[in-house]
């Protein structure tokens, strides 16, 4: 049924000549074969709890991420000034940071997976239940215990990071393999194992387009930050006159430059 060509789907107009050809009935009869061979009645109900799912599991988790990052950057202006010269080299002249882009940045992925390692989204991930008897490092979890993974302490756990876990350090990732996709155990913001966020691609994606294109257009302050403390880091980075206050958590402001006077500014960073 796959490969059949279907009128309707190109031309609704047409719609007619699907059930006249027999291929309507085929797909009606094909879709209650299926139906009965779930163990229970798929509703409208289990859709919409699906896609509830999905919303939540998938808006939430990566704004979260994006806000993290921005957090960690503005307060680390030496990390910020790295990666918006990464970003900014590797796009040249082009207006937008896509996909392919994001492939050539290390540092700037780099600081995404040191944000989820100090804050991922889903701390301690989803609760799971034990379906049988089984001993874990040394203790006896019986069938039927809830068990709640902690990735928030697992990704400050000073054994698995020896070099000062607590701190914002994203060349800890630089020519390290350690990545967020479940084959390392100190850095699970997916969780792990079968039931792993099936959508870390996407979510990855969304997180690295947004924030790429954030620093690459935009130079970010705390707000109140002076002048002096800002290069007392080693940013020098020059304050625009034309900031605007936005409705962002904990006072931060938002530079409104567009791109051309970002990048004239961004002069400053040695870009
Ligand atoms: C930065 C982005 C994201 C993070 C950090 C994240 C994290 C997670 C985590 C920790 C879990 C639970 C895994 C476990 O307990 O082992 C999960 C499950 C899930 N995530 Fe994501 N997620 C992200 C993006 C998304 C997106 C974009 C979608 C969908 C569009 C999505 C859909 C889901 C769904 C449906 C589940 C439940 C899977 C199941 O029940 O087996 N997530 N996610």
């Amino acid at each position: 049924m796959f490969t059949s060509f279907f009128f309707s789907d190109h031309f609704p107009v047409l719609g007619f000549i699907d059930k006249v050809t027999g291929l309507t009935g085929r797909l009606d009869k094909n879709f209650k074969e299926k139906d009965q061979s779930f163990k229970f009645q798929l509703t409208l109900d289990h859709i919409k709890a699906l896609l509830m799912n999905i919303f939540v599991g998938g808006s939430d988790t990566s704004a979260a991420t994006v806000i993290w990052s921005m957090t960690y950057l503005m307060k680390n202006p030496v990390a910020m000034g790295k990666a918006q010269k990464e970003v900014r080299l590797a796009i040249g002249n082009k207006d937008f940071v896509n996909e392919q882009d994001i492939q050539q940045l290390p540092y700037f992925k780099a600081v995404v997976k040191e944000t989820m390692r100090l804050q991922p989204p889903v701390p301690l991930l989803v609760p799971k239940e034990s379906t049988q008897k089984c001993s874990l490092g040394g203790y006896e979890i019986p069938a039927k215990t809830a068990v709640h993974i902690n990735a928030w302490a697992i990704g400050r756990d000073p054994e698995a990071w020896r070099e000062n876990p607590e701190e914002f350090k994203p060349e800890r990732f630089i020519g390290s393999s350690i990545d967020v996709k479940g084959a390392d155990f100190e850095l699970i913001p997916f969780g792990d194992g079968r039931r792993i966020c099936p959508a870390i691609h996407m979510g990855l994606a969304n997180v690295e387009l947004s924030l790429a294109n954030l620093i690459c257009a935009f130079d970010w302050e705390i707000a109140g930050w002076s002048e002096e403390r800002r290069s007392g880091h080693g940013c020098t980075a020059r304050s625009c006159d034309a900031q605007e206050e936005c409705s962002m958590p904990s006072g931060y402001k938002v530079c409104t430059k567009m791109k051309e006077i970002v990048r004239h500014s961004g002069e400053h960073l040695g870009i």
